[in-house]
């Protein structure tokens, strides 16, 4: 990954990039902050105040509250110092993951936040070890410094070997909890000391001259100077310093060091996206890689909405532009039905508002409202045939089967299962033989959360109980094979909602078993969505 000299300013200046971490962290607190700085809300606190309005609006939002976790993501632009950065919400409860794992698609790299006390935690290591697959370049934001937290080599060495990728401290902090006043500008010799009387107040900057600079002296308590001194010395001469061509490569991350919530170090780090981020990255597709520069618009849908407003039953698919300087109004062919399509009202999430954007470039997330002719993987271009690789659909690992309450209401279940599907929330089998249907996730609340859903949004009651199946592999191979396979395997068949066959078992030995007595045949656990 690299920057490239020959981008348009107007690609070269975007940054696209998604925050991700364990719940708790600070991520929440962290994007408002990154909001204030945009200028895109007046006031920290907006986001939260602007979820609850949107809460009010869809009841399904309620989940959210209750349980305080993050359900839907979504995109924000805003400018940053002559940048625009486009954040890419990423949903942190781990039951969510394959919506995140799909979401880390779209973006050029991502800001790791953990809290200075727990370091590492679960959920940051399997979101950073899907970054690692696409060799994101990953910023790294150790937040809640303000409060008791380890020690600031013993968290760096954690990354280090939990992670494995090498950690460069690009500030260094001065104190801890009660005695934290600040951090050192370990690249260009700075002191940025922190308000502790005004949390939105921007850190106070003081250039000095190394580490003897008497300035140092009058603006560090007494007690804490020797400590500093020490420590920076020791971390310039063991630890990685920053590698601009490392960190694109994924290789080496910075860490900044700060408290979200009482604004310290936000600003420096969103310096850091604008000054070492990378610019919008070439994409995958099945035939070619695709230069954000190539003029033709091209683009790929990584996520569908359904229901963000329930009065109208609108979907709106996000996706991101891989190429080229989008206008609204553009007729650009939607590559799996081969059918032109106007997209006229394309919009642009700015902060949490939605506005129509007038144009967009590569790099871009833009929203298009549909009716659902738009799925995840899908791409739009101005005639290019393309197919993006690299979206996963992951195998579900958990199966029950759904049926409503009340026996009537089952061809509406249907309708409003089929749509979750597509939006990509569930795997539903439809069994081969009899009624029903059988919902697979990854997660055991996206149950509750689909249940919850179903009757929120359409007024439909549903039960979800144990089915005798535990797992589905899509079964391909030569037509005449598959169907004879099917044909005497019926009781264990189903169809996804594409009209693909699926093999339902509740043994691994049954898979195996079939992969002896059917070379022909292949038994998957994903199934790639473009
Ligand atoms: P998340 O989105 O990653 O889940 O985290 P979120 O920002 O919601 O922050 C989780 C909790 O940590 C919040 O407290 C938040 O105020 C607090 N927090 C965030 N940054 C800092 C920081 O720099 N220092 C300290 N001390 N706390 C921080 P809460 O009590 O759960 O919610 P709230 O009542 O404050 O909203």
């Amino acid at each position: 990954m690299s920057n490239r000299p020959e981008l348009p300013p107007e690609i070269a200046r975007r940054r696209t990039f998604a925050i991700i971490s364990h719940p708790d962290a600070g991520k929440t607190t962290l994007t408002e902050k990154f909001l204030l700085y945009g200028g895109a809300i007046q006031m920290a606190g907006q986001v939260r105040a602007k979820g609850e309005a949107r809460r009010t609006r869809s009841d399904f939002m309620k989940m959210e509250q209750d349980r305080g976790i993050s359900v839907s993501a979504s995109a924000m632009s805003f400018d940053y110092d002559g940048h625009r950065f486009n954040l890419v919400d990423t949903p942190g409860h781990s039951d969510f993951s394959e919506d995140t794992y799909r979401t880390l698609t779209a973006v050029d790299a991502a800001i790791m936040v953990i809290d200075g006390a727990k370091g590492v935690e679960s959920q940051t290591r399997k979101l950073f070890e899907v970054c690692r697959l696409r060799d994101l370049p990953i910023l790294t934001f150790c937040n809640k410094m303000d409060r008791e937290s380890r020690d600031t080599f013993e968290i760096i060495d954690e990354i280090q070997e939990n992670l494995a990728i090498d950690v460069a401290p690009v500030s260094w902090p001065i104190g801890v909890g009660r005695d934290f006043v600040g951090c050192y500008d370990m690249l260009n010799d700075r002191l940025d000391l922190m308000d502790r009387a005004d949390r939105n107040k921007v850190a106070q900057s003081i250039a000095i001259e190394g580490l003897d600079d008497p300035r140092l002296a009058e603006n560090v308590p007494e007690h804490l100077l020797e400590t500093l001194r020490e420590e920076v010395e020791m971390a310039r001469e063991l630890l990685p310093s920053f590698d601009r061509q490392s960190f694109l490569e994924g290789h080496l991350t910075p860490i900044w060091f700060g408290s979200a919530i009482n604004s310290f170090g936000v600003r420096e780090l969103m310096n850091g996206i604008r000054n070492y981020g990378p610019a919008p990255q070439p994409q995958n597709s099945a035939s070619r890689e695709i230069a954000p520069e190539e003029k033709p618009v091209t683009g790929f849908v990584f996520k569908v909405q359904a229901n963000m407003d329930p009065k109208h039953r609108d979907r709106v698919a996000f996706m991101r532009l891989a190429s080229g300087h989008f206008s609204r109004g553009m007729k650009l062919t939607h590559v799996r039905s081969k059918k032109p399509m106007a997209v006229s009202n394309p919009v642009l999430f700015l902060a949490a508002d939605r506005e129509l954007a007038e144009e967009a470039w590569a790099g871009d997330i833009i929203g298009i409202p549909n009716h659902g002719q738009l799925r995840i993987g899908d791409a739009l271009t101005e005639g290019e045939a393309l197919r993006f690789t690299g979206i996963p659909s992951f195998a579900p690992e958990l199966l029950q089967s759904v049926r409503a309450t009340d026996p009537m209401k089952a061809k509406h279940l249907e309708k409003a299962l089929m749509q979750f599907a597509e939006e990509g929330a569930a795997k539903v089998f439809k069994p081969v033989i009899g009624s029903g249907f059988i919902v697979g996730v990854v997660g055991a609340l996206q149950f509750e959360v689909l249940a919850s859903r179903i009757q929120l949004e359409y007024g439909i009651p549903v039960r979800f109980e144990g089915s005798q199946f535990t797992s589905a592999r899509w079964v391909t191979g030569p037509k005449d094979d598959v169907e004879s396979f099917a044909a005497t395997n019926k009781g264990h068949m189903a169809q996804d909602h594409d009209g693909d066959l699926v093999y339902l078992t509740r043994l691994q030995w049954d898979i195996d078993r079939i992969e002896r007595d059917h070379p022909s045949l292949k038994l998957s656990a994903t199934k790639e969505m473009m």
